[in-house]
């Protein structure tokens, strides 16, 4: 197959570069490859692809809502040139999206089909990256992931053990809760779903579900810093540009229907941690 990988050198990136190295890929990223420019649909398009991997994204949340106009210029335009190169190539194309589409006041986990309510600048742009895709094509995945860590990505997991080693003390929001996610993990389920053919929108995030705190605890506890205290606080006690949803947890129902589920997220954590510690990191 011939594959176009958008956002290559990212955290997702690197991982979807790795699961479709025996194809033929066409990886794009800054500074090169601006995806807000029109001239790319012209480059996605005579490549000749026959899937379009689409992970570029403008991911700073709180940088998006400080910078509303570049959120929406990558997220949505962005997004808009890189399917119109796909359907001028008549590729299928894979949009990955994100949990924080939705507003988190729900208590149940959200399906795939839930209404989107995005309550932030990056979520509203990341939603309308979403209704591009849909309005654009019909050979199309949406594939929402959530909490993202994985090698080479500065994610939530490297902060903590950075911020463990330079602080000694921990405080983490214990109100906010989502599906942390690994990538290669992600990569190599976004594989098995193009190869199925089954499109639709999908949420491939790793089992289970936690706070950010517990989240914190199980990492410091894979690195050896058991003891290192945590205190739980509000996430409105923790001052940010941009408000994050509090239960944006996400059930993969679709995926599931058809065998494609990803392992729990601590044996993820703990993968990843035993990674970095063999780095000296
Ligand atoms: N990280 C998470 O926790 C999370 C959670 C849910 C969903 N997601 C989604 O998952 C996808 C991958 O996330 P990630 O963590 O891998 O993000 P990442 O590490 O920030 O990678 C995104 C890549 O896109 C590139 N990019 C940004 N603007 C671009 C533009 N205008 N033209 C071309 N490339 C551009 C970035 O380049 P620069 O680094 O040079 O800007 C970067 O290489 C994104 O679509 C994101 O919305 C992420």
């Amino acid at each position: 197959m011939r594959v176009v990988i958008t956002g290559h050198n990212g955290q997702l990136g690197r991982q979807l570069q790795a699961a479709f190295a025996d194809h033929q890929l066409l990886p794009l990223d800054l500074p090169g490859d601006d995806i807000t420019q029109p001239a790319i649909c012209t480059r996605v398009a005579d490549f000749k692809p026959d899937l379009v991997l689409h992970a570029a994204a403008f991911t700073n949340v709180d940088g998006c809502e400080q910078d509303p106009e570049q959120a929406f210029r990558a997220n949505a335009v962005g997004t808009q040139n890189i399917a119109l190169g796909a359907q001028a190539a008549g590729a299928a194309l894979l949009y990955i999206s994100t949990n924080e589409v939705f507003d988190g006041s729900a208590r149940e986990a959200y399906r795939e089909w839930d209404r989107p309510s995005p309550i932030s600048v990056y979520a509203r742009s990341k939603a309308a990256g979403e209704q591009i895709v849909r309005d654009l094509l019909s050979r199309f995945y949406i594939v929402r992931v959530a909490w993202l860590f994985g090698p080479s990505g500065n994610n939530f997991v490297t902060k903590i053990l950075s911020a463990a080693q330079k602080n000694g003390a921990l405080r983490v929001a214990a109100d906010e809760f989502g599906n942390p996610t690994y990538a290669p993990d992600v990569a190599a389920a976004v594989r098995r779903l193009v190869e199925s053919g089954h499109f639709g929108i999908y949420h491939l995030t790793n089992r289970g579900f936690c706070s950010r705190c517990d989240f914190a605890r199980a990492i410091l506890q894979q690195a050896g810093y058991g003891d290192v205290p945590i205190t739980p606080i509000l996430s409105a006690d923790w001052p940010r540009p941009s408000r994050p949803p509090l239960h944006s947890v996400l059930a993969n129902t679709a995926g599931a229907a058809m065998g494609l589920t990803l392992r729990p997220w601590e044996q993820a954590v703990a993968e990843y941690v035993a990674l970095l510690r063999s780095e000296g990191k």
